[in-house]
């Protein structure tokens, strides 16, 4: 069953100059699958994300999401969806700068009518699991860069979404943090297979937790890989550096692993 289905999904930006940050995209994600989308600055990941998110429109051609043509539906119908089954990380976590960590994780669980002591439990929580219980008063100008991800990443997963979108959710992270987030997404999956995650990043750990591999380039896709790596595994990808166009139709190569984590367990 395909939770995400795009047709000539296109994007241009409208201004002085038009921005065709997305062309032609044909995407298809099976329920339960983990991808990893990457591709130069510029190349349209965002965008992508914003509208499998529901939090933009295309400009053309269609997102499916379930089955269903979302671009019949009211925003108000479109926030619901959002609310009910997608949690995002944004690039840059987009958080509640006048909200402490705890309030910014447990208000998508308020929102979505929890009670609010069982929510903030639940978010004190989730916030253990991504290593900053003891943070969980302090507002995002008080927290590091890492600390602001893993909130978001914690408010991300608050309402155990069945779609997880994330934007970078790894980048400048240290590895054991890195490896801590990756456990967590690891963790919703094993609590429900069914969860389909998509993530952008540049970063080899966290692709290798991916089954499949999107390469972006000018707001097209480029290459796509299933993880065909007979032997070498998810951690035998090479992946910081995008392959030349001419080399578009070739999957990635394998090489030394070395320096990636692997299900490293923390002690989180
Ligand atoms: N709101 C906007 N208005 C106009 N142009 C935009 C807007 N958002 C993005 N763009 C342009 O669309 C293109 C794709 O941007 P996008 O943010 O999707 O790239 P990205 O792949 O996420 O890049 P990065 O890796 O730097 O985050 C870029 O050329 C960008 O300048
Ligand atoms: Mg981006």
């Amino acid at each position: 069953m395909k939770v995400i289905e795009t047709k000539a999904l296109t994007k241009i930006y409208q201004g002085k100059e038009n921005v065709p940050a997305l062309v032609d995209v044909n995407l298809n994600v099976e329920r339960g699958e983990w991808i990893a989308i990457f591709g130069l600055s510029g190349s349209g990941k965002t965008s992508l994300m914003n509208i499998l998110g529901l939090l933009d429109r295309p400009t053309s051609g269609k997102y499916l999401l379930n089955g269903q043509d979302t671009s019949v539906l009211s925003a108000r119908k479109l926030a619901h969806e959002r609310g009910r089954c997608i949690g995002f990380v944004f690039q840059g976590f987009n958080l509640l700068s006048k909200e402490t960590a705890l309030r910014n994780v447990s208000l998508p669980m308020i929102y979505a009518g929890v009670e609010r002591g069982r929510a903030e439990e639940r978010a004190l929580k989730a916030l253990g699991r991504v290593g900053i219980a003891n943070r969980a008063d302090h507002l995002p100008s008080e927290l590091s860069g890492g600390q602001q991800q893993r909130v978001a990443i914690a408010r991300a997963l608050i309402n155990n979404p069945v779609m997880l979108l994330a934007d970078e959710p790894t980048s400048g992270l240290d590895s054991v943090s890195k490896a801590a987030v990756l456990d967590v997404f690891e963790e919703l999956r094993n609590k429900n297979p069914k969860v389909t995650i998509v993530v952008v990043t540049h970063d080899d750990e966290t692709a290798a937790r991916a089954e499949r591999k999107v390469e972006f380039r000018y707001g097209r896709i480029v290459s796509e890989g299933a993880d065909d790596l007979t032997g070498s595994g998810p951690a035998g990808v090479v992946w910081s550096k995008p392959t030349d166009l001419k080399d578009k139709a070739t999957q990635p190569t394998s090489s030394d692993p070395a320096g990636v984590v692997w299900g490293v367990s923390t002690n989180q």
